[in-house]
């Protein structure tokens, strides 16, 4: 397995500042903003009534529950507590799925670009990843046709994540109906639904590919409290899924880290129970944010992007500074470039490789406007030094 590059990155970024270079951290894959209060003020709650010991291994009941509430109020869609598993972060729901789903040899549909991790954990499973390009003439999301083509009967998990992370695109619901139709066709295929940004969607209401009753059994919903209230370090997660691949989940989960932790859990139930309208703020500041890079990225000649409908991010082509150099070193591909701003604009990036596009590259705007603006004013001033 490799070395996740976004952590990579940043760990670079840390070394440089270290060192006492003043570097933007655009590489980073979280919101800038605090946990709630109430839902602070649940965790702190949670140690003085002693909730120190070991857990339910798929989760307390009433989270469980309360996941169940929230899928019905948020997504109108049905679950009862016994298909419901509560992991360590949403990474680890993905894992525990894919270690149940994927048998050595199986192959694994993975729409590019797709999140860092999907590679390495289907890679861990000993399945074959099979990418599924998806460019920004199509706003980085695959087509019926395609998915059409690369399904098999070798295949037995499609995983992807809409809102996306890196390209922050948002498939529609009619475009996830032509998808699901497809799936229709493909009876073995489990579909892997990663709606870890649900909360950080510009376009309004989000959809869920669980919604289409044809595949609903197959679907496997991922979610949690990481990014849509600012929880990453709490480390919660969870998937709605069939009972079955619940049990499975739960049974390996048993063997490896038991129930995740009691605190987290108590604050994350809080987190479920909040109205929607919580996370509203954080959506606004995040949608501003992402006006103002767009904005000043147009006033950085070579550089092409769509328009993010979610998440934090914005992913970039800079293909078109390939070949170039600054007298010293050429730039071959997204690495090299994200290795010169690094070093020339102390300016981190995530090169698009990680996210299986090379000509990419992934710029985090969960900072604030003073720094994005400073960034992207550095970024066109060293890119300008390239010839
Ligand atoms: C698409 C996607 N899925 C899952 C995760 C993991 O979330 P968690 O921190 O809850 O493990 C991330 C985090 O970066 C992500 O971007």
């Amino acid at each position: 397995m490799s070395e996740s590059e976004t952590l990579a990155m940043s760990r670079m970024s840390r070394e440089l500042k270290a060192e006492g270079h003043d570097v933007i951290n655009l590489s980073v894959g979280e919101p800038d903003f605090f946990t709630p209060d109430a839902v602070k003020e649940a965790g702190k709650k949670a140690i003085d009534e002693n909730y120190s010991f070991y857990t339910p291994v798929n989760g307390y009941q009433d989270l469980r529950e309360a996941i169940c509430h929230k899928l019905e109020r948020d997504n109108k869609l049905s679950y009862t507590p016994d298909q419901i598993v509560v992991s360590t972060g949403a990474k680890h729901s993905i894992a525990n799925t894919v270690l149940c789903l994927v048998n050595p040899g199986d192959e694994v549909v993975i729409p590019t670009p797709y999140w860092v991790s999907y590679r390495e954990i289907v890679k861990m499973a000993e399945g074959k990843a099979i990418y599924v390009k998806a460019g920004i003439e199509n706003n980085f999301k695959i087509t019926p046709d395609q998915l059409d083509e690369a399904l098999t009967d070798k295949t037995s998990v499609f995983i992807f994540s809409s809102p996306c992370n890196p390209t922050g695109s948002v498939y529609s619901k009619e475009e996830l109906k032509a998808l699901a139709e497809v799936f229709a066709k493909y009876p073995n295929v489990y579909i892997i639904s990663d709606e870890i940004y649900e909360h950080i969607n510009f376009g309004g209401k989000h959809e869920s590919i669980a919604q289409f009753e044809a595949i609903r059994e197959r679907v496997i919903l991922v979610n949690g409290v990481s990014k849509g209230f600012a929880m990453t370090g709490w480390r919660i997660g969870y998937i709605a899924a069939h009972p079955e691949i619940a049990k499975a989940c739960n049974k390996l989960q048993g063997q490896f880290t038991s129930g995740t932790c009691s605190i987290a859990q108590r604050a994350a139930l809080k987190a479920m129970q909040a109205d929607p309208s919580t996370t509203h703020s954080m959506l606004e500041k995040f949608r501003e944010r992402r006006d103002l890079v767009l904005k000043l990225l147009e006033e950085v000649p070579g550089t092409k992007t769509n328009e993010p409908q979610g998440a934090f991010y914005v992913f970039i082509n800079v293909k078109s500074y390939f070949g170039k150099s600054d007298g010293e070193k050429t730039i071959k591909d997204a690495f090299d470039f994200c290795m010169y701003l690094l070093k020339k604009a102390h300016i981190a990036l995530v090169p698009g490789s990680a996210f299986g596009d090379d000509e990419c590259v992934r710029f985090s705007y969960a900072t604030s406007n003073d720094l994005l603006e400073e960034a992207v004013a550095r970024m066109k001033k060293s890119l300008a030094e390239l010839k």
